[in-house]
């Protein structure tokens, strides 16, 4: 039984937060990159023993449809999976019954979901170096449970997550520009998971193709890209929203 890590993580929290699941739930790990370009993605191959950990940010409480769109490229041949749904501390919404019924509607039987805490790739002032120390922890014990489930040792075969159908429509965010710190040097563009940035213009964006997943952003080594005045904007509606620490949760 292999653990597949199936994985969008733009700014690096999704990832950290599986990694530390991972830990727990111990196993032989292969790793997937949901978030390269379509053109250089890797279809893993999954066999009915092996386990899926399914991890994706949460954008306007949704799973982003690009990793919907590209998760659905894999055959799940009827393997167990467990959801993740990773947000910037404000909540994930619907984005963990979104991503049970897509799970499942390929085939994989969904034995847990969790919902868990990164920092907020927009208003980074919220969730701040998470998952952090305690979260490792937690995540960890986490994963040790699902492993319990997993040998058959705790839980119901059916799982209830909170979330509401229909889901929240879609949101469009802002495209990040690149300001007169941009060299040209490539790292956005060559990083980018959409393509919106073309090579041979690394200081320009496709506003139609870009997502506002802030890889752009959070890669660039001169700090050339933003989304300008709305991350203020953005970091100030959600104050009263994300200002206390809010908790990571299992569901089994
Ligand atoms: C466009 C966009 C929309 C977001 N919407 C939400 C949200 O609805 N709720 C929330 O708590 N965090 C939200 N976030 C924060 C991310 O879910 C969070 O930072 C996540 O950890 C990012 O994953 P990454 O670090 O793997 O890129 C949003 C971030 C972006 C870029």
């Amino acid at each position: 039984m292999k653990i597949h890590q199936i994985v969008f993580s733009p700014t690096g929290g999704t990832e950290k937060v599986c990694q530390y699941l991972c830990e727990g739930l111990g196993g032989e790990t292969v790793f997937t990159d949901l978030c390269l370009r379509a053109d250089r993605l890797q279809v893993p191959s999954i066999e009915a023993d092996d386990v899926a950990v399914i991890a994706m940010p949460v954008f306007a409480g949704r799973v982003p449809a690009v990793t919907v769109e590209r998760l659905r490229g894999i055959d799940s041949c009827g393997a167990r999976c467990v959801v993740v749904a990773v947000y910037g501390n404000r909540a994930y919404d619907n984005a963990l019954l979104e991503m049970c019924d897509v799970a499942a509607g390929m085939g994989f039987r969904v034995v847990a979901a969790v919902g868990a805490v990164a920092e907020h790739s927009i208003a980074r002032v919220y969730g701040t170096g998470r998952p952090d120390a305690a979260d490792r922890d937690e995540l960890a014990g986490f994963g040790r449970c699902v492993r319990e489930k997993l040998e058959g040792a705790v839980g119901p075969d059916t799982l209830c997550v909170p979330g509401n159908r229909p889901y929240r429509p879609l949101q469009k965010g802002p495209a990040p520009q690149a300001d007169g710190r941009c060299t040209g040097c490539g790292a956005c563009s060559a990083l980018c998971p959409v393509g919106a940035i073309p090579s041979d213009n690394p200081g320009g964006v496709s506003e139609e193709l870009c997502i506002s997943c802030m890889r752009c952003v959070s890669v660039c080594p001169n700090k050339a890209r933003s989304i300008g005045p709305v991350e203020a904007m953005v970091t100030e509606r959600l104050k009263p929203l994300c200002t206390v620490r809010k908790r990571n949760e299992l569901f089994v």
